[in-house]
């Protein structure tokens, strides 16, 4: 982690689930290892279970639902609109569910981790457990996740980082779910976001480059 005096930097995390990558962000951040303020937690449905830990973190929240608007484009904007009120620096998409229609503004500031190697077992549809049965049918002998930048289309924006894990043939969705999660996930994203709050991470069209220490 970086050591020098910056004020850490502000994201808005956005949940529709059990909330499992926001409890590690919170942790990351509690431990010293990441250098963030999550100001927002902004949830796709009430009944997200993830809720429980940015009201134990007295992080404030906002439940906006994609049935309270008319279209794509106006529930983005209600989602947009509170983080600019937090003036959060990135969006942090954390087993969200919700397809975004990106403002201009927020083009580069939009994050999510998919639980694949992209282009592998991603688009439409493919969330949750859909991604590593799909992984257990092709037979595929690695698996792991991807941070990437959020465009307009499902997992197609720039890969930021990828960490790998092993395929057993002995696996369950259940079980690779839980390697991917935590082996991979619980290490990836927080160490995305920190590259991103120590400024290291660029993008070249399509391609991010990363800077060395
Ligand atoms: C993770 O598998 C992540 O890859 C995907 O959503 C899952 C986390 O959701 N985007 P949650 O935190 O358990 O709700």
């Amino acid at each position: 982690m970086s050591t020098s005096a910056k004020k850490p930097l502000p994201i808005a995390v956005l949940i529709s689930g059990t909330g499992r990558s926001l409890k590690n962000l919170i942790e990351k951040i509690r431990a010293g290892e990441l250098d963030a303020e999550i100001r927002l937690v902004i949830a796709s449905t009430a009944r997200a279970h993830g809720l429980q830990y940015a009201e134990m973190a007295n992080i404030p929240i906002k439940v906006i639902e994609r049935s309270s608007f008319e279209s794509d484009e106006t529930f983005s904007r209600e989602v947009f609109k509170h983080c600019t009120e937090m003036k959060v620096r990135y969006v942090i998409m954390a087993g969200y569910l919700r397809l975004l229609t990106i403002p201009e503004e927020y083009e580069g500031r939009v994050i999510n981790i998919h639980p694949s190697l992209i282009p592998a077992f991603c688009g439409k549809g493919m969330y949750g457990h859909r991604v590593h049965e799909e992984a257990l049918r092709y037979g595929v002998k690695v698996s792991g996740c991807t941070v990437h930048f959020v465009n307009n289309h499902y997992d197609d924006g720039p890969v930021i980082l990828q960490k790998v894990v092993p395929v057993f043939s002995s696996d369950t969705p259940q079980t690779l779910n839980d390697r991917v999660f935590y082996d991979a996930e619980c290490v990836a994203y927080p160490e995305a976001i920190q590259l991103l709050a120590e400024e290291r991470v660029h993008l070249n069209g399509r391609k991010v480059i990363i800077d060395e220490q």
